[in-house]
């Protein structure tokens, strides 16, 4: 389940804990994942590789405990924030689909090509 957001930007830095995660909607329907870890943001399209599910079974309940990973709720895989590796798990080798963004210097965090 992700928040609907028909303006730009996507999020602010400080919508997101120095690790956390949050499901967003982008204006052309995609469902997103925003991910920081380590203070590193990235962004991901929110399906699984293994069967194209989304990856949450609650709102915003992307990470695994430790908070270090990715985690798809359905089979448990695994995936690296950096570049959407999944490293461990039925899907093992394959990649989330990542969605460039940028942090502008004010916090505010926005699709890449805009
Ligand atoms: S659907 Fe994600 S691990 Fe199976």
């Amino acid at each position: 389940m992700s928040a609907a957001i028909s303006a730009r930007p996507l999020a602010r830095l400080a919508d997101l804990e120095a690790t956390a995660a949050r499901g967003v909607r982008l204006p052309d329907g995609r469902d997103i994942l925003l991910v920081r870890v380590h203070g590193r943001v990235s962004a991901f399209e929110n399906r699984c590789p293994h069967l194209g599910v989304p990856l949450e079974a609650e709102p915003d309940r992307f990470l695994e405990a430790g908070g270090e990973l990715i985690q798809c709720a359905m089979h448990g895989a695994l995936f690296l924030p950096e570049d959407g590796e999944c490293v461990f798990g039925p899907c093992q080798g394959a990649r989330l689909r990542e969605i460039p963004v940028s942090v502008a210097g004010d916090g505010r965090i926005h699709l890449a090509d805009e």
